[in-house]
């Protein structure tokens, strides 16, 4: 097992990473304060993991809430399903929220955690790559809205996460590739030599190659802990982790929640924000393309979708989390393994790079 630390003061928690770690109750215990625990999880995960976490957890009263599984349950209805379940069984407010599963379910748990009497313990057992390597670290959390991602929510830090990475042996392979595309992601906005690595060993993490896949996930929490112990609220670097975002934010809400994963709208979206880089000169055409090969051959989009014109970027674009005072500010690439976050740029650029043809580009890729 590794410990890495996320260094927010009085707030700061270990991530433990490591084989067969739903089985070990010592690493939980320690950060429950109360007696009562609520694990929130899904249909798809509650069958494959809720009986081993319950048991791991035998000491204290634990109840379990099952949610519907996927993106388009990302809710205030869903929300609610939780608090029904916390007030049923009358958890006061030291309970302690667990989550169970993916991002979908990491978020919403944690937003309900943040809301329920104001705010109780936290914890994540991340179980998706996705969720190992990005979503359970950092106290993100939230839901969607009709008009726009991850619109509603909160900061709400967890007291420890919990990362087993033997659960991803029971992941779809599609969704495997979906997190590829946030571990690629810390190669291109900070670490480049995590790029080559990234390049040498893709194949072995779709094939599910514990060692490889343990490593990624290691790195891949270090530079977002590093990130997120800089600067929490994001008011500067930590808008770089959105690389992509931007634009896999429109792709995804215009398509519909769950259409495209998550992981798959951050690739294409990637494409295009590398793509910008190279109009402005910032990378070059070649280092566009290595970009866009290692997405491909970890088994993700890299064309947006056909349907979407221009105006239909534009419009989801304007409702953006980092939108300020009206401005439109990108995460783009000064160079390979270096993010920006800026408003400084040509707005012909920005059309010209949403008028892409990117097909052109997978097709020399491919
Ligand atoms: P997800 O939560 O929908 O999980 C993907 C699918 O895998 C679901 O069907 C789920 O039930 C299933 N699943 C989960 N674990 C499994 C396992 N071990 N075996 C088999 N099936 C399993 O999707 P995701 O990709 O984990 O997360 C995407 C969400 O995370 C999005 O809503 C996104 O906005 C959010 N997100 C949040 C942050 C953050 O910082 N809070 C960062 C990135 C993404
Ligand atoms: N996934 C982006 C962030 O946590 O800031």
């Amino acid at each position: 097992m590794q410990t890495l630390k996320v260094d927010l003061g009085e707030r700061s928690y270990p991530i433990h990473i490591g084989e067969g770690l739903l089985d070990q109750p010592g690493l939980l215990a320690p950060h429950i304060g109360g007696r009562q625990v609520a694990i929130i999880t899904n249909e798809t995960v509650a069958p494959l993991y809720l009986e081993r976490l319950t048991r791991s957890l035998a000491p204290f009263s634990v109840i379990s809430v099952v949610l519907p599984d996927g993106e388009a349950f990302k809710t205030w209805e869903t929300l609610q399903t939780i608090f029904d379940g916390l007030l049923t069984a009358r958890h006061d407010r030291r309970t302690t929220v667990i989550a169970l599963g993916g991002g979908v379910i990491g978020d919403m748990a944690g937003f309900a955690a943040a809301c329920y009497q104001r705010g109780v313990d936290f914890i994540q057992v991340p179980t998706t790559l996705l969720s190992q390597v990005d979503s359970s670290v950092g106290g993100k959390t939230g839901i969607n809205h009709p008009l726009g991602k991850n619109m509603v929510g909160a900061f709400y830090q967890p007291n420890v996460v919990l990362i087993d990475t033997a659960t991803l042996n029971t992941l779809p392979a599609r969704e495997l590739s979906a997190g590829l595309a946030e571990v690629i992601k810390y190669g291109l906005i900070c670490d480049e030599p995590f790029l080559t690595w990234l390049e040498a060993n893709v194949d072995r993490l779709r094939a599910l190659d514990q060692d490889a896949l343990t490593y990624a996930i290691q790195r891949s929490c270090a530079a977002k802990a590093a990130v997120v112990g800089a600067d929490e609220r994001e008011t500067g670097v930590r808008a770089t982790l959105n690389l992509g975002h931007t634009f896999g934010h429109a792709i995804e809400t215009h398509m519909g929640y769950g259409v495209w994963l998550h992981g798959e709208a951050v690739a294409a979206g990637t494409v295009m924000a590398m793509e910008m880089s190279s109009r402005l000169g910032w990378i070059t055409p070649q280092e566009r393309d290595r970009g866009i090969r290692l997405f491909q051959r970890a088994g993700l989009p890299v064309v947006p979708p056909e349907v979407m014109t221009e105006a239909d970027f534009l419009e989801h674009m304007a409702i953006d989390k980092k939108v300020i005072d009206g401005r439109m500010r990108l995460v783009l690439l000064r160079r390979m393994g270096e993010a920006v976050i800026t408003d400084d740029y040509p707005k012909e650029v920005l059309q010209a790079t949403l008028g892409a043809d990117y097909r052109l580009l997978a097709q020399l890729k491919g």
